[in-house]
């Protein structure tokens, strides 16, 4: 059988997409195993999460500066995935732009989840800035993590309706339900070899 893709998941709170991921690798078949929880933020729940399955996880110190991380944090975590034999980062819910060594080794191998219809609606708040425009439609894009804020390259994206008197809430957990199936859909495809970066485009073999 063919080995499989080592997972590292970054994460900062709650933890629903790090149990959704945690529960596809858990199933028969699937191409992925999670290696690491990685947290920068001791009372994430996705800690609980990670020992209530037994799942290795660790509390990192990024540093003080809220939204970065320190180069020191960014070294040790590649440290750590190497170890590990990490051959892809999930970043779910991680609240830090990834810099310094994380990013450079682990470029085109790094992915996010995002809440919105990117390139619409990056950074904060995703929900509440689509709800907020107006638009008729929203969904979650999961893309490669590149030096930007949710710029890198798209590998899937899911659409759901904006419901007239939808709050940032119901919106959320609407939304949520798609992440939950987007993301462990994307590592599979990831797993599988069948993810391509052409340029701005990501090209998926036997995918329509
Ligand atoms: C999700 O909405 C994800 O798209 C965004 O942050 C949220 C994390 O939620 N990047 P959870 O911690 O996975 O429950």
């Amino acid at each position: 059988m063919k080995e499989k893709l080592k997972v590292a998941v970054l994460a900062s709170g709650r933890g629903s997409n790090f149990k959704a991921l945690a529960e596809a690798c858990a199933g028969e078949g699937y191409p992925g195993d999670i290696a690491i929880l990685i947290v920068d933020n001791p009372d994430a729940g996705a800690l609980q999460v990670a020992s209530e399955m037994g799942i290795d996880s660790v509390v990192f110190d990024c540093g003080p500066k809220k939204g970065s991380m320190t180069l020191e944090s960014s070294e040790r975590m590649v440290e750590i995935c190497n170890e590990k034999g990490v051959g892809l980062v999930c970043l779910a819910g991680f609240m830090r732009i990834v810099k310094g060594r994380l990013m450079d080794d682990y470029v085109g191998r790094m992915i996010n989840i995002h809440p919105a219809l990117l390139p619409n609606f990056k950074g904060l708040n995703a929900q509440k800035q689509a709800l907020d425009y107006g638009v008729k439609y929203s969904g979650c894009t999961v893309h490669f993590v590149d030096k930007g804020i949710d710029t890198g390259p798209i590998i899937l994206q899911k659409i759901v309706s904006v419901e007239q008197g939808d709050t940032e809430e119901t919106l959320s957990a609407r939304i949520l339900v798609e992440e939950h199936k987007t993301y462990p859909e994307a590592v599979r495809l990831m797993a599988e070899g069948r993810v391509r970066i052409d340029g701005r485009r990501v090209v998926i073999k036997g995918h329509d």
